[in-house]
């Protein structure tokens, strides 16, 4: 079964071919991160005009090396996400699959970013110059930035190359049932997978997402957009023990809240320069030195990760599930990786980063479930976008 999947959500638009739900045939991604930076964050209408104009050779690219003839379906983001953004990649995979008559596939975005967790390999086609499996060296373990118990790291060699980027996936595929901690700009979740489709939503968060978090805490320290890199880079020159940060108490296990630590990083960079809650937000930033911006980033950081890993531990103590994954955007961080690491009891096989932020791959890999276990496609005629789509 090989299908194309198409993702345009936010401000990447994506398409990838991946077979069996396990082996990734091609990957594309064309961001249009570049052109929301001087704005601070993704502005809507610049998103769909870049999708506009990218889809096309997005999916052309990602088609060419496997040709359409091969393709069995399509498969694409309708919800969550922006309208406007979900349109363009709606409206496209419909109008492929009418005239390349072939099934579609409407996917979950959100549930899409899991199943990134899926793929193991890429392919072998002449295009595609591979090398698996191999022990990597050690100046690459250390380029990859995983650090890793030693313990762990046999389960970390699946290094495979396709055309110019190289993947370290996991060895193999997760096995249900599954925990899932779902992190990105729009979504924290813990989410207890049975099996395929068969899930239960444990909690997620009660105001900003943890990617959220991480990109205005980046703002008021004036770090560059995205800002959960651009914190993550910082806070490897900070003290991640330098402030005191609260940690949100919910009554309920398996809720996250960030509004509260966000707040409580202005107000604490407030009161570093000497300023009350009345000092604006936007001025902050040319009056920390960059020793304060990076210990800032690495408090934040650390309190923001804890809360997420704490409440995935509590998850994995009551239900016991035999994997754990981590999807989303946030989920490429390796202070979230190494926490989890330390303190899940069972060896987690954490994705490539690339397959972290969003991507095609996710999509198809979905998609590839839904054919081969019989999910009714959808109607390219009448399938709409569904921007507030939930689990
Ligand atoms: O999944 P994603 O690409 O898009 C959404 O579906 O939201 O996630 C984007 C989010 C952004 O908030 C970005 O700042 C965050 O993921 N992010 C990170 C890292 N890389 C991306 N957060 C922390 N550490 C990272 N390394
Ligand atoms: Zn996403």
């Amino acid at each position: 079964m090989i299908v194309l999947g198409i993702e345009s959500s936010c401000d990447e638009t994506a398409a990838s071919v991946v077979k069996d739900g396990v082996e990734l045939l091609s990957n594309v991604v064309f961001s249009s991160m570049d052109l929301h930076a001087a704005f601070g964050g993704v502005v809507p209408e610049i998103a769909a005009r870049s999708h506009v104009e990218s889809i096309i050779p997005v999916i052309d690219q990602a088609v060419q090396s496997v040709g359409w003839d091969k393709i069995d379906a399509i498969a694409v983001t309708y919800g969550a996400g922006l309208g406007g953004s979900l349109l363009v990649g709606v409206m496209t995979a419909r109008t492929l699959a009418i005239t390349k008559q072939k099934p579609l596939y409407a996917i979950n975005h959100v549930e899409g970013h899991v199943y990134a967790n899926f793929i193991t390999k890429v392919s072998v086609n002449p295009k595609t110059e591979v090398r698996n499996p191999k022990q990597m060296t050690k100046s690459e373990i250390s380029t990859s930035n995983i650090k890793h118990q030693k313990s762990k790291i046999n389960s970390l060699t699946n290094l495979w190359q396709l055309g110019d980027e190289t993947y370290v996936l996991p060895s193999e595929q997760p096995q249900f049932p599954i925990l899932a901690l779902i992190v990105s700009g729009g979504h924290s979740q813990l989410v207890l997978f049975r099996n395929h489709f068969d899930y239960t939503l444990l909690g997620q968060t009660r105001d900003d997402a943890i990617g959220e978090a991480f990109d205005k805490v980046a703002k008021i320290t004036g770090l560059p957009y995205p800002g959960g890199p651009s914190i993550a880079e910082a806070a490897k020159s900070g003290d991640p023990n330098k402030y005191k940060l609260p940690k949100s108490k919910l009554d309920t296990p398996y809720e996250f809240s960030f509004s509260g630590l966000k707040t409580a990083v202005l107000r604490l960079a407030q009161e570093i320069i000497g300023e009350d809650y009345r000092f604006p937000s936007f001025k902050l930033a040319e009056r920390l030195s960059e020793t304060q911006k990076n210990d800032l980033a690495a408090s934040f950081q650390r309190v923001a990760i804890e809360t997420v890993v704490d409440k995935t531990v509590l998850a994995f103590n009551e239900f016991q599930p035999k994997s754990v994954v981590i999807a989303g955007g946030v989920a490429a961080n390796q202070e979230l990786r190494r926490q989890l690491s330390d303190r899940i009891p069972i060896g987690i096989q954490y994705t490539d980063p690339k397959l972290c932020t969003d991507n095609g791959a996710m999509i198809a890999t979905l998609g590839c479930f839904k054919a081969m276990l019989g999910v009714e496609p959808a109607d390219p005629y009448t399938l709409q976008i569904e921007p507030n789509l939930s689990m």
